[in-house]
């Protein structure tokens, strides 16, 4: 049987359980919002996509269920391209389902149980099986008690939440969630991690497109970093560096400068890191010397000081630390 190139990683292993985008345009009429991006989401993994206002995240993510369909490029649900006649759209939104970045524009029916129950009955549920279903849903994002009420009355959390619930109830392989955590109080934040780690356990694949930095560190097994309808960077450790340069938000922290030398023009310094013993340095600093410098170093900086760290190769170092949330330098001569 042949086997379509896409369904193997390049170590050579077989993947054929993804979303996928390849060399994706697309246009809002004579505007271009996607300009070629490739992408990968494994089932049983939480794929993060964070960007600027505007980058074109939402745009992307409704590629992944025929929500619109690309100017060129492809999209491939478990290594099958996507088709955008009636029956295989169908066939699509069965399989992915997309929960809107706003949910007003997800939820359709006039009470709580009736949006849950809507797409299960559509898939032909019916009786104890629907009940079953649909309290299990309620139950899962907290809203339970809450079947008669009206949707129009929910606080706009609780909109997220039975979004998230009518979401579950349908038991797609595939959850894309454009900002999910947009809107919700701490125990509502808890509910949507916890939500999502139970779809991965579950062997789900999940896209979570998010401006919130503890949802995105808290879920996320990859991260696509997105500019101007661009992948600009994806890895599976969070890039702060880049990050801060993308626009992402995140926490306001400390700074390490590196420098080979140890530079007196830097004044504002809290602390000097030097791992190799350098005895010329001044008193008059904070010197961090001796064990595990690296780690104190970087704890200094996370607590929220300035410090200057000393070491031979500062390119290696700075690509060490750019896991950790503080700021990075590398002081130039
Ligand atoms: N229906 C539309 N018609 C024309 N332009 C659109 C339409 N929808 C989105 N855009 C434009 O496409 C670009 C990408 O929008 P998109 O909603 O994908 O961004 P986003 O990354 O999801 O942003 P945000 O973080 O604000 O949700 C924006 O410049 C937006 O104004
Ligand atoms: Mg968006």
């Amino acid at each position: 049987m042949a086997v379509s190139v896409d369904n193997y990683r390049t170590d050579g292993s077989r993947v054929v359980v993804l979303i996928q985008a390849v060399k994706l345009r697309f246009s809002y009429r004579d505007r271009e919002v996607l300009n070629g991006i490739d992408f990968i989401a494994e089932k049983g993994k939480v794929t993060v996509l964070m960007g600027r206002n505007g980058a074109g995240k939402t745009t992307l993510l409704k590629h992944f269920n025929g929500l619109l369909k690309p100017s060129s490029g492809k999209v491939l649900i478990d290594g099958e391209e996507v088709k955008y006649d009636r029956k295989s759209l169908l066939k699509v939104r069965k399989k992915v389902f997309y929960v809107f970045q706003n949910p007003d524009d997800q939820i359709l029916s006039p009470t709580v149980w009736q949006d849950v129950a809507f797409g299960p009955r559509n898939l032909g549920l019916s009786g104890n099986d629907l009940e079953k279903v649909v309290k299990d849903a309620l139950k899962a994002v907290g809203l339970e008690g809450y079947e008669k009420r009206l949707c129009s009355t929910l606080s706009g959390g609780e909109k997220r939440k039975l979004a998230i619930a009518s979401a579950l109830a349908m038991n797609s392989d595939y959850y894309i969630m454009d900002e999910p955590s947009a809107n919700v109080d701490g125990d509502g934040f808890e509910m949507i991690v916890e939500t999502v780690e139970k779809l991965r356990s579950d062997g789900k694949g999940v896209v979570v497109s998010t401006h919130d930095l503890d949802l995105a560190k808290a879920v996320g097994d990859r991260f696509y970093f997105m500019e101007n309808g661009r992948i600009v960077w994806s890895g599976e450790k969070f890039n702060y560096r880049i990050a801060r340069k993308l626009g992402i938000r995140t926490f306001a922290f400390g700074k390490v400068i590196l420098s080979d030398q140890v530079n007196h023009a830097v004044k504002k310094v809290d602390y000097v890191a030097v791992q190799n013993g350098d005895a010329s340095i001044e008193r008059s600093f904070r010197i961090i010397s001796g064990n595990a410098v690296f780690e104190r170093a970087v704890l200094k900086a996370i607590e929220g000081y300035c410090v200057l760290f000393v070491c031979d190769d500062v390119e290696r170092m700075a690509e060490k630390m750019e896991k950790y949330p503080i700021d990075v330098e590398i002081l130039e001569e």
